[in-house]
Order: structure tokens, then C-alpha cells, then sequence
């Protein structure tokens, strides 16, 4: 049974997961954010605890509850999260970043409520760090698990993912597929990683999938996890 396992191969290790979406401030009242339900990064993390591991959870806003035996950094903004994220990094033996971090957010924060002008308006909008990528800049001994949500060219994409942000494997996920994505209790993704990796899962409850997906790549790392 899948939250039961007899064997603990993540014993002795930290892992790192982070869940949810980014909320980037426009004013007081604000912000720009998007669909992330949190529910795969959650799972992720109930999986890693499950398997033994000591699990910190990194989430942005979300409306679902953690599990009980991982540890919970709540977060807000693109910014906030890599901050948490490096806290951990150097202890970390895993990342899984399954957050949807925002792209952008307002250039400018407004720190009175913004009143409405006749006509169009504008928000100027400047880039987020990819957190995935500095992580990847800077990983030592780190496995570094990130996830791609596609809706076209989907293991294109996720394999220059996969390259362009060093990250040891991605999981890749066609949003547009019935019952997979943000918000569904069930997603059906690939896994791609370095060596030409790529191991397609079944449509699967997030929960069973997530501990499929680290069962997996325990087996595939083996004696490479430190
Ligand atoms: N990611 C991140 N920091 C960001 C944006 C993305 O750490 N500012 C991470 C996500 O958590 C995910 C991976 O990068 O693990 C891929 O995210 P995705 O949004 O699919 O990729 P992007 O590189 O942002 O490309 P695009 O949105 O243009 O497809
Ligand atoms: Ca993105």
C-alpha cells in the first residue's frame, strides 16, 4: 500500500518540496497568481515523508491542508518561496519543485489601493527568478526534480527544460488532457531525466502517482542519493 511502505529509502535525507502558486502584489488588495491547486506538490511531499524522508514543504497559497508529518513554510511571492528554498538548499539531499512559480510580477508595487482612471490601463510587469535554475546554478550534491506544464510539445519542452535549468529530471504534464492538471485529484505525467530517461505513468490519484514517481527515481539514482 502506497502510504505504508515497508522500506524507508529516504531515511536520513531532507527533502524539499515546493507546492502552490506564487502571489505577486499589485497593491494592498491585488495580485497576480494562477490555477495551482497545490494538490501534486502536496502529495509530492506526503510521498518523500512517507518514504522516510525529513520533508519540508514550501507552498504558496493554497486551500488544502499538509500532511501531518512534514514540515509547512508557508509563502507568498516568487521571491519569498526562493528565499525558503535557499534556507534549506545546502542541507537539502532533493528538490522537487512542483510549485507553478508566477513568470512575472508588477514591476511596481503600489502601496496604497490603486484607483480606477477612465479608459485602458497598464501593468508593467518584469521577470521572477526561475528558482529551478538558480537551484540548478548552484547544486552541489542535489537531486533536482522539477515539473512542466504543457499544453503543446509537451516532452519537447519539458527535455529543454530538463537541459536549460540543469535539473536532474522533469516531470512533465499535459494540462489539457482530461482529469490531469491544476486542480483535478489525478494527473497522468512523463518522466524525463538525464541519459535519455523517459518513463510514462498511467492516469493515477496524485497521491499514488507521487509515490510512484520517487519509488522510481530512488530506483533509477540508487546508490547516487547521499
Ligand atoms: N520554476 C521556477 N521558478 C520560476 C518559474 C518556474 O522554479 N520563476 C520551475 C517550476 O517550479 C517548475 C519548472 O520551473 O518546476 C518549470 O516551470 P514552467 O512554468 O513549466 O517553466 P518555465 O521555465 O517558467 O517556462 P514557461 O512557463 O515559459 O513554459
Ligand atoms: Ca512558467
Amino acid at each position: 500500500e502506497y502510504f505504508a511502505p515497508k522500506e524507508l529509502p529516504l531515511k536520513g535525507q531532507k527533502v524539499v518540496v515546493t507546492a502552490g502558486p506564487t502571489r505577486e502584489r499589485i497593491d494592498p488588495v491585488r495580485f497576480l497568481t494562477n490555477f495551482s491547486s497545490g494538490k501534486m506538490g502536496y502529495a509530492m511531499a506526503e510521498a518523500a515523508a512517507n518514504l522516510g524522508a525529513e520533508t519540508i514543504l514550501i507552498s504558496g497559497p493554497v486551500s488544502i491542508d499538509a500532511p501531518s508529518n512534514v514540515k509547512l513554510v508557508p509563502v507568498e511571492s516568487a521571491q519569498e518561496m526562493l528565499d525558503a528554498v535557499l534556507k534549506e538548499f545546502d542541507t537539502a539531499s532533493i528538490v522537487i519543485k512542483t510549485a507553478a512559480v508566477a513568470d512575472y510580477k508588477p514591476k511596481e508595487v503600489h502601496s496604497q489601493k490603486m484607483k480606477k482612471q477612465p479608459g485602458e490601463s497598464t501593468i508593467v510587469l518584469e521577470r521572477t527568478t526561475d528558482i529551478l535554475s538558480e537551484l540548478g546554478s548552484r547544486k552541489t550534491k542535489q537531486l533536482l526534480i522539477g515539473f512542466a506544464a504543457e499544453t503543446n510539445d509537451v516532452l519537447h519542452y519539458a527535455k529543454g527544460k530538463l537541459e536549460k535549468k540543469n535539473a536532474d529530471y522533469i516531470i512533465a504534464n499535459d494540462v489539457t488532457e482530461a482529469g490531469s492538471g491544476f486542480g483535478t485529484d489525478t494527473n497522468s505525467v512523463t518522466l524525463v531525466g538525464k541519459h535519455d530517461v523517459e518513463v510514462h505513468f498511467p492516469h493515477l490519484n496524485k497521491k499514488e502517482l507521487a509515490h510512484q514517481l520517487l519509488q522510481t527515481i530512488i530506483k533509477l539514482e540508487k546508490d547516487e542519493l547521499k
